[in-house]
């Protein structure tokens, strides 16, 4: 991926605005990932979680929840999102039911991941360079009976009406499309049907959920955040494959303090789609 423009009103690192957007993931889109843990296919309440690519810890935190008796074993390669994680733990007082482990599943080692009742990927798997060989790992580190749950996100989340703004009407559509075939090219494992890839790695299917996301923007101003963190992120690395009119109408909203940012509109909302897929080690 081409990382040598960065957003232009974007401070700290890119790991610090990952962060920031899986915090507001988080946030934004608690009530969907409540349901989706609600609806796992469980024989009986998992004691031992591991989350994998676990990022700033919204899967992590949502499974204690859900979980009261069970610790995770929280997994991703980013030292700075551990940190987080675990200062979010700490804050939380559930710091004793939270292992850290930084590890680079890209590598045909894996850590150690204990024995898991279950294994949770959430927006990670599709990362992976070889995805297939992941598949195997998980299933290798499940004992019979236990359950992998994979979600991905169809794609990143809309905003804007789709005859917005009023002078590049279908800016966003056409954002979204240069950062698709861009990322196309580095993700094939992005939106894939990962049911076949979970059978192929020796897993049964049990379920398939798709959970459609609609929020209306006007109830929470962290909606314009998300919206301008995303957008800014995206603006990252396809700006050179944009045409300097949509350009320009990206930054003015994207510009947090001119008359046209995101922060200010009234008529934001976020559309996406989630799917789970519930797999089982038999
Ligand atoms: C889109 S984030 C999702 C984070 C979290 N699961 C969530 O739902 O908010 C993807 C995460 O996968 C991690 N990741 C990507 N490639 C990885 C790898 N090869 N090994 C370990 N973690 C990886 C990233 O550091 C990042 O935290």
């Amino acid at each position: 991926m081409n990382h040598t423009h960065t957003a232009r009103h974007t401070h700290g690192t890119d790991t610090d605005v990952q962060a920031e957007i899986l915090d507001l993931d988080a946030e934004v889109l608690a009530e969907h990932t409540t349901s989706i843990t609600a609806w796992l296919p469980l024989k009986s309440d998992p004691h031992h979680l591991v989350d994998l690519g676990c990022g700033t810890g919204t899967g992590t935190f949502a499974l204690l929840d859900r979980f009261p008796d069970a610790h995770v074993t929280a997994v991703d390669a980013s030292t700075e999102h551990l940190q987080r994680l675990r200062t979010k733990a700490r804050a939380l007082g559930v710091q004793d039911r939270v292992r850290t482990v930084r590890a680079d599943l890209d590598e045909t080692a894996w850590p150690d991941l204990g024995s898991p009742d279950m294994v949770w990927a959430s927006a990670s798997m599709h990362h992976m360079a070889r995805p297939e060989r992941a598949l195997r790992n998980v299933h290798d580190a499940l004992a019979p009976g236990a359950l992998f749950a994979v979600v991905e996100l169809a794609g990143h989340p809309r905003f804007l009406p789709e005859n917005a703004p009023e002078e590049r009407p279908g800016l966003e559509e056409r954002v979204h499309a240069a950062a698709d075939r861009l990322q196309k090219e580095h993700m094939p494992g992005r939106g894939a049907d990962w049911g076949p890839m979970l059978t192929a790695a020796g897993f049964t299917v049990e379920g398939q959920r798709t959970i459609a996301v609609d929020i209306e923007g006007d109830r929470d101003e962290a909606i314009g955040r998300y919206a301008l963190g995303v957008l800014q992120r995206i603006r990252g690395v396809i700006a050179d494959r944009l045409s300097h009119e949509d350009l320009t109408a990206l930054d003015r909203l994207l510009d947090p303090s001119g008359p046209h940012s995101v922060l200010r509109r009234e008529d934001l909302t976020v559309r996406t789609e989630r799917t789970v897929w519930a797999a089982r080690r038999t």
